[in-house]
């Protein structure tokens, strides 16, 4: 008993590290209506996110492509230390019934996680939340902020941000992405 309690937390302590502990379960934010999957493919820049990371990349962008009518590919890319590092994963739509609820994994050893859509209108701006909950005593989360161009005006991000908030979403310690002297670099 013990040992598999020990084993967990060896396990679940460097996702707890890499994001924001928030005491009790996850919030239930509500997700874009008749979310459009296909509409939502192509080419998105991550303007800002949580948490911020240690290790900051640049020019973060991703690029989804439709791979079946509830599937996806993503490449994703950054520019870290002088040098452009790229994954790729894949995403799902889990339920039919509820579109707008994305999985995604980098690695087909991993499970989905939650790849949330909770509001977009597909040509200029996208909010992106990921909550898991652990052992439902606390959660642990992810959130973006994302644009079809490197930029986005600053009363977007702001409203993009009075949007988490209103779902019980902390974005209070949310950073901008850098994204400038990008497209000189790649
Ligand atoms: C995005 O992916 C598609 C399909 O693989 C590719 O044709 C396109 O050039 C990519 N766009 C960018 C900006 O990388």
């Amino acid at each position: 008993m013990k040992s598999s309690f020990v084993m967990v937390f060896a396990f679940i302590l460097p996702i707890i590290r890499a994001q924001v502990p928030h005491w009790g379960p996850c919030p239930e934010p509500s997700v874009q209506l008749a979310f459009n999957l296909k509409q939502f493919m192509g080419r998105w820049f991550e303007i800002a996110k949580l948490p911020a990371q240690f290790e900051k990349g640049r020019c973060i962008e991703d690029n989804f492509t439709l791979t079946t009518e509830n599937s996806f590919r993503v490449s994703s890319s950054e520019v870290l230390k002088g040098e452009i590092r790229k994954i790729d994963g894949t995403g799902v739509v889990q339920d039919p019934k509820h579109p707008a609820k994305l999985g995604m994994s980098y690695s087909y050893v991993l499970p989905y996680s939650p790849y949330w859509i909770l509001s977009t209108d597909y040509v200029n701006y996208a909010l992106v939340y990921s909550c898991t909950d652990i052992l439902r005593i606390f959660h642990v989360d992810f959130a973006w902020i994302m644009g079809r161009t490197r930029t986005l005006p600053e009363a977007t991000v702001w409203k993009a941000k009075e949007t988490f908030m209103n779902n019980n979403i902390d974005v209070s310690r949310m950073t901008a992405t850098k994204q400038q002297g990008c497209d000189k670099t790649l």
